[in-house]
């Protein structure tokens, strides 16, 4: 029997991002949809360090099984970091990707380019068979564009230029993004540390 490893998110857009990064693993690869008494953290950590640790521990406590959480925000600086840890409710509890892309571009209305940069920031907490908590952060810069464009993504990815390519994360394939995103570049960085408690060499 494959050795289990659970990802502690019911977002189907993440959980299509995470799987094609850890493609081809000898890992059978859970998610929440898959048990019917899943954990329903809150996010009521101050920092995404917090909500991806508090995330991964209580998973691993129920199951002690590897866990594999993740917490992501958009930092945007004319808005001291905000939304941040807040970036899926931004516009409010229940609210849609694209409320939260229209309330962006309404507090950033007159707001020139050079004044409208921010990051997409990813933590990823990764607990192993023995419960020990791994971290990585992934960052990518951009700048938040003034009106949304591209089919791909989800989230901000409309609205959100990459700074080095002048173009938009919601135009680039899923295999694209996952090569220069924030969640593509923490899932690099904790890939190693998931093949070691795996056992499985490279
Ligand atoms: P979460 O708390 O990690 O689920 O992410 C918070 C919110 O950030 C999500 O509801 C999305 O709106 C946004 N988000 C997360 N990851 C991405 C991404 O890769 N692109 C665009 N928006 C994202």
């Amino acid at each position: 029997m494959k050795k289990q490893l659970i990802l502690a998110t019911n977002n189907k857009d993440k959980i299509f991002e995470i799987l094609k990064i850890l493609e081809g693993l000898d890992i059978e690869i859970l998610n929440a949809g898959d048990f019917d008494d899943f954990p329903d953290v809150e996010e009521t950590g101050g920092t995404l360090l917090e909500n991806a640790v508090m995330k991964a521990k209580s998973v691993y406590e129920k199951y002690r099984l590897p866990c594999l959480a993740d917490d992501t925000g958009l930092e945007v600086d004319y808005l001291s970091g905000a939304p941040g840890v807040m970036s899926a409710r931004f516009a409010g509890e229940g609210c849609s990707y694209a409320d939260n892309n229209k309330k962006l571009l309404k507090l950033l209305e007159g707001v020139p380019p050079e004044g409208r940069s921010a990051r997409f920031k990813t933590v990823i907490a990764f607990t192993d068979f023995e419960g020990k908590i791994h971290t990585v952060e992934g960052i990518l810069e951009g700048i938040i564009a003034e009106d949304r464009k591209g089919k791909y993504g989800f989230g901000y990815d409309p609205l959100f230029t990459v700074a080095d390519r002048g173009i938009r994360l919601a135009e680039l394939a899923p295999e694209e993004k996952n090569r220069i995103s924030h969640r593509g570049r923490a899932l690099e960085k904790i890939r190693p540390i998931i093949l070691r408690a795996f056992k499985i060499d490279t």
